[in-house]
């Protein structure tokens, strides 16, 4: 074997080890919840089409009149030829749906964070992010070359002891957050956020990849609350409630202007296909054509965690945190044979001691799907507990 051979080997060989080795398995998705892996077909609570639109017909024949129109890639950059038109249509009903005055659609939620963020902090620069953000604000925190801090997860007091302690050091500042948290389910405080980072001066960006379609009336996690928060920056991803593909900001004329000049990873990424922006447009007019089936995945979720005997729901995500990656494995096992599918989710995508299995609910999930999942957790993962 190569050097590089043995590196890899070495290193998968000690994942193995802490039961941290992942594989990728061969998923074929069919209408609503099912799934077929392994030769089984299994009730899944693991994906992210919160509202079934991936193989929804209308959005199907959306993407299948803009291949026929305008070819299946888009050819080059938005910036060169890549920006088919499309993309107007998608950015205008994004704005509308946020309440901005723009947006700016990216290839990807992860392409999206690992551009703004960037294009708007730089070395003299603070972004202070939550523990418990996605991995790709992450990214685009570190890629900034800003100086990163941490807050305790959605610890407004503490965050705001930060903000006292370390802003006036930096030139400007920017807080990111998860809207809908992914591993969690749980929500920020984003109206109390809004108003910290107006008091600082720093800017506050939500990333809402698993807000929009399913809470606040379907319009995401700013308006999640009574009133809706003061988020300039409103990122989130078309790759789960939207059923597509691909990224997006919405935030002032300016910003997106701005954006579409520096973000490199727009101007240097080839434009979507035009299937899938076709495909987006088709699902925000469902969403805002029936906002009663986008209360669906959180109404299932709530009947989930009452059944299950955990605390109530406030998004389609419900962690059943336990512990250590082999109990996660044993779970995930154990639903397996009983014929659902929750896959395992451990460390490093959550922290250490916390493996769980992160259900997602969708509007296609079945009531008495629901009602059995939640006795086997509550009997078989969660028993003895208080
Ligand atoms: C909170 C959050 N942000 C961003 C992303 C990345 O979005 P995308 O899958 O469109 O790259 C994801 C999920 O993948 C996510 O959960």
């Amino acid at each position: 074997m190569s050097s590089l051979d043995d590196f890899v080997q070495a290193k998968l060989t000690a994942l193995e080890g802490r039961h941290l080795r992942r594989t990728v398995v061969t998923s074929a998705r069919r209408d609503g919840a099912i799934v077929a892996r392994n030769g089984r077909q299994l009730i899944s609570f693991s994906c992210n089409d919160y509202l079934g639109l991936s193989t929804h017909p209308a959005l199907a024949e959306a993407a299948r009149q803009a291949t026929e129109t305008y070819g299946v890639g888009a050819g080059a950059s938005r910036l060169v030829t890549g920006n088919h038109p499309l993309y107007d249509e998608l950015e205008a009903r994004l704005a509308r749906l946020k309440g901005t005055a723009a947006a700016c659609v990216f290839g990807s939620g992860y392409l999206a964070n690992t551009g703004i963020v960037p294009a708007l902090m730089g070395s003299s620069d603070l972004v202070v992010i939550d523990e418990l953000a996605h991995a790709c604000l992450f990214a685009g925190a570190r890629l900034s070359g800003a100086t990163v801090v941490t807050f305790p997860h959605n610890d407004v007091a503490r965050l705001r002891g930060l903000l006292a302690d370390r802003r006036a050091g930096h030139a400007r500042a920017m807080i990111l957050t998860d809207g809908v948290f992914s591993m969690d389910g749980d929500l920020a405080p984003l109206v109390e956020l809004g108003r910290l980072a107006g008091e600082y001066d720093t800017w506050l960006m939500a990333d809402d990849a698993h807000g929009i379609g399913v809470v606040g009336n379907g319009r995401g996690s700013t308006f999640a609350g009574e009133t809706p928060a003061e988020v300039p920056l409103q990122m989130g991803t078309l790759s789960k409630a939207i059923g597509c593909y691909g990224g997006y900001l919405c935030a002032s004329a300016p910003v997106i202007a701005f954006i579409k000049n520096r973000a490199r990873t727009l101007v240097y990424s080839t434009g979507l296909p035009p299937a899938v922006v076709a495909a987006a447009i088709a699902a925000l007019d469902l969403i805002a054509g029936n906002p009663a089936y986008t209360a669906l995945p959180l109404r299932k979720a709530k009947m989930f965690t009452a059944r299950a005997g955990l605390q109530e729901a406030v998004s389609p995500i419900v962690p059943v945190i336990v512990g250590e990656p082999e109990n996660a494995l044993a779970g995930a096992r154990m639903l397996e044979a009983e014929g659902f599918l929750a896959v395992p989710i451990r460390p490093p995508t959550v922290p250490a001691g916390t493996a769980r299995l992160r259900l997602a609910f969708t509007a296609r999930h079945e009531d008495a799907d629901i009602e059995r999942l939640a006795d086997l957790v509550r009997t078989r993962i969660l028993k003895g507990r208080p």
